[in-house]
């Protein structure tokens, strides 16, 4: 079955915000090279992903910024080959209002999420990245659709900014895989969905 993963980027108050602290401005892999949230994100999963999802403010970000179209001279290698991923998978825009999207292997989809979610999961293909914004990522939680979940926590109490978090319908589990910390603070945290019996027993 096609795996789902949502992506949350987020301050320590769970706002999805990319603010500036010690250290942000400077590369936390090596110079040139993705750090390790993003190699496990996305520069490790390349070939396993096929559908990138994202809300409307989401998709339009990305696709001023990370089209191909978008990159700027010296970027380096790893975020090319991170456009010409984005450029190649099939890319969901969930909107009411953009009819057109102007970027290469994408479609718009509207309506209840968890229906959507469940038809591009019934098609064909590979594994599934929810990618944000926020206010998707939320629901994504609240009606707990993905399978996994990848934080990026950076070390800030940022008190402004889109929630990750809110009303829930119901107490949701989430076993933790693995964590780690950066080189300037950021947690990065892998947790999967507890969902049947164990979900149901507190487990
Ligand atoms: N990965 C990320 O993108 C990311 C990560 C961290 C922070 N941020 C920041 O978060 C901000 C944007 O956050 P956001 O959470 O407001 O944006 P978002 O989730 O990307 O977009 C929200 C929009 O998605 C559409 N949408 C969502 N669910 C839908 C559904 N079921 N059916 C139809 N349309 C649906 C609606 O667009 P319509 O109005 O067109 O209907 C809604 O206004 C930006 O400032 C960005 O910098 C983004």
């Amino acid at each position: 079955m096609r795996k789902i993963t949502a992506n949350l980027y987020m301050t320590l108050d769970g706002r999805g915000e990319f603010p500036k602290y010690p250290g942000s401005d400077l590369p936390s892999g090596k110079p040139g090279e993705p750090d390790e949230f993003f190699r496990k994100m996305w520069t490790d999963r390349f070939s396993d992903v096929t559908t990138v999802v994202m809300g409307r403010r989401s998709f339009t970000g990305h696709r001023r910024v990370h089209s191909l179209k978008g990159r700027k001279p010296n970027d380096p290698k790893f975020l090319f080959d991170y456009s010409r991923f984005l450029d190649r998978v099939e890319k969901v825009c969930l909107s009411h209002r953009l009819k057109r999207l102007d970027w290469e292997n994408s479609r718009v989809l509207k309506g209840d999420l968890a229906k959507i979610v469940a038809r591009i999961r019934s098609e064909k293909g590979g594994n599934i990245i929810i990618e944000g914004g926020p206010r998707l990522i939320h629901e994504v939680l609240r009606l707990d659709l993905a399978d996994d979940y990848w934080f990026l926590v950076m070390p800030v109490v940022f008190g402004r900014g889109p929630r990750y978090w809110g009303p829930m319908k119901a107490q949701t589990n989430l076993k933790l895989l693995s964590a780690s910390t950066m080189r300037y603070g950021e947690l990065v945290l892998h947790y999967e969905a507890v969902r049947g019996k164990a979900a149901a027993k507190g487990k």
